[in-house]
């Protein structure tokens, strides 16, 4: 009988604090300890960030093994997000994953946060799993891409924004609208009230399958000036429609993008992933291009935002490969795979 591996997984690279314990693929614990304190700042403030990770991480992690019923000896290896992300957030998690390994002799595995979105979809309960190859489409705060994925850790970006990202595009048009952050799940649930097509507004049109949404941001702002200068009122009477014209302008350049590339590719595995995988109109235009010969692939909800179980499903796969990592290793913000 093969032996069963356990990695404790640790995230901290935005403003989500959290540890999570997987056996061969299946999570055992998930724990995340959102930070509130940013909200009423209208985005994530980096200093404050690394402080509540400061205070979160031990007990977090305590509380993930509790659950698990499991002893930190009783782990194989322990995962943590190198890259890329918030220096001071990537450093409280990184400083602290290699003061456990330095404890406990356990292995260090560096995981990338981009590739932990995708392979989320590889954690056991999720409601099916990509064939490979596949073409995942990864939105998140601070990033879009467009990944080919040949193998778990074999993967090229074959798009992505050349300025701001899906998730950065929702929060930024969200904060015109008066709502506060993150205000994607805002125009989200918004949206699902209004009129897509009520108003109109354009994605930036690029090369291949890249994607830019710096434009959109400053023709919906533009937009909302001249309204409101003819109608102080015009925002509140109009939120539900403006959310969801916005939504359906961010998520068909999002789909036909995503479409255009698997096209080019011969590829017919479609996924998605990272926080604005959640979007509710996305996952539905995802799923709608199954009536094209696509087999498509959506995480569980819980997966799509930051958490440390995709974490530690990196861990695994590089564990496999004994792709371990080492103490001298220093997180990087940007770093890339
Ligand atoms: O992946 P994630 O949790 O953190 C990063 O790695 O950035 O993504 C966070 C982003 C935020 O911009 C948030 O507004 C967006 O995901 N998001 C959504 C939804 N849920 C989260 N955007 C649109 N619709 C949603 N339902
Ligand atoms: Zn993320």
């Amino acid at each position: 009988m093969t032996k069963t591996i356990r990695i404790l997984g640790i995230e901290s690279s935005c403003d989500e604090t959290s540890v999570a314990i997987l056996e061969d693929g299946k999570i055992l614990a998930n724990l995340i300890a959102n930070q509130e304190v940013h909200s009423k700042y209208g985005g994530v403030v980096p200093e404050l960030a690394s402080r509540a990770h400061q205070q979160n991480i031990i007990p977090t992690c305590v509380e993930a093994l509790k659950q698990a019923n499991l002893e930190l000896h009783e782990m194989d290896a322990i995962a943590y997000t190198q890259g890329p992300g918030l220096l001071g957030s990537l450093l409280v998690g990184s400083s602290f994953a290699k003061g456990l390994s330095l404890g406990t002799g356990l292995p260090l595995l560096e995981v990338n946060h981009m590739q932990a979105h995708i392979l989320a979809h590889f954690i056991k309960d999720n409601e099916s799993t990509p064939e490979l190859p596949f073409l995942c489409l990864t939105v998140s705060g601070g990033h879009t891409q467009i990944v080919l994925v040949e193998a778990p850790l074999k993967m090229k970006i074959i798009g992505q924004t050349i300025d701001d990202a899906a998730g950065e595009a929702y929060d930024k048009v969200a904060k015109m609208l008066g709502l506060p952050y993150p205000g994607g799940p805002l125009v989200d649930q918004l949206a699902q009230k209004g009129n897509p097509k009520a108003f109109q507004f354009t994605a930036g049109k690029v090369k291949g399958f890249d994607f830019s949404f710096s434009g959109l941001k400053t023709n919906v702002l533009y937009f909302l000036k001249k309204k409101q200068a003819e109608d102080q009122g015009f925002i509140e009477m109009n939120k539900e429609d403006l959310c969801a014209s916005i939504q359906n302008t961010i998520c068909s350049n999002l789909i036909n993008t995503l479409e255009k590339a698997a096209k080019k590719y011969g590829v017919k595995q479609l996924a998605i992933a990272g926080g604005v995988s959640a979007n509710s109109e996305l996952r539905k235009r995802l799923k709608d291009l199954e009536s094209k010969g696509y087999k498509t692939h959506i995480p569980k909800f819980s997966y799509c935002t930051d958490n440390a179980a995709m974490i530690a499903m990196v861990g695994y796969f590089k564990y496999l490969e004994k792709d371990f990592g080492s103490l001298s290793r220093i997180p990087s913000p940007r770093s890339t795979f």
